[in-house]
């Protein structure tokens, strides 16, 4: 069973998919962290952002695994650098790469194939899974996103101030909105699910209970 979760950043979709998968059991898929991976691995190869196809052909070659928690290229573990500033700065330029999009996008079909998982992202519910089972899609205020977008640099030791990750993010949004291939957008059948106000547990709450009711009866 395929359970997406699409939404702007800082909605929680990571945190609240992770733990969601982990209560069902399923696998969790973090589709970021592709595009993020990608990006940093251009910034290595000192690729020019305006090669289209290098970027296409990394995002077609790059040996890019999960294991756990963890995101690995070869046996190299990037989960920490691919969250720096500067590669969430420039992996746009993967994110509107459409021929990337399209190898990420089946790598993501490829790794969800015959599993049950909870996968995250702007296109999940839209482009690369429409015929999941579940489909969600989180907002909340952009006050709301900023402030949980600050709390989450702050914890990891990157201190910046309100002001400025709302006007990064108003840009972020600007570009998942209107990007021609993968846009943010809310699949037609997706359950709208604002999270102003709620803990992480209580928005995974209302998730499980939702997903719940399609599992068989065999899984209570
Ligand atoms: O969710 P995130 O911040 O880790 O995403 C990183 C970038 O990748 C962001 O610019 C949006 C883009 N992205 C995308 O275009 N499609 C996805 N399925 C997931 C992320």
């Amino acid at each position: 069973m395929i359970v997406t979760i699409d939404g702007p950043a800082g909605a929680g979709k990571s945190s609240v998919a992770r733990r969601l998968a982990a209560r069902l059991g399923f696998r969790f898929l973090d589709t970021g962290a592709m595009y993020r991976a990608v990006a940093w691995a251009a910034t290595r190869r000192a690729i020019s952002w305006d090669d289209d196809h290098a970027i296409e052909d990394l995002a077609a070659r790059l040996p890019l695994t999960f294991d756990g928690q963890r995101v690995l290229v070869g046996d190299q573990d990037v989960t920490e650098s691919i969250r720096s500033p500067e590669v969430t700065a420039v992996t746009r330029h993967v994110a509107d790469n459409v021929r990337a999009r399209a190898h990420l996008v089946d790598l993501q079909r490829r790794l969800a194939c015959g599993q049950d998982i909870v996968t995250e992202g702007r296109d999940q519910g839209t482009v690369a899974f429409p015929d999941a089972a579940c489909k969600f899609f989180l907002t909340a205020s952009p006050a709301e996103r900023a402030r949980r977008r600050q709390a989450e640099l702050a914890a990891r030791g990157q201190p910046v101030t309100l002001a400025d990750v709302l006007a990064q993010q108003e840009q972020r949004d600007q570009r998942d909105q209107t990007r021609a291939v993968g846009a943010l957008a809310p699949a037609p059948d997706a359950r709208i699910v604002p999270t102003d106000g709620m803990t992480l547990d209580q928005v995974v709450d209302q998730l499980e209970s939702l997903v719940r009711a399609y599992l068989p009866q065999a899984q209570p």
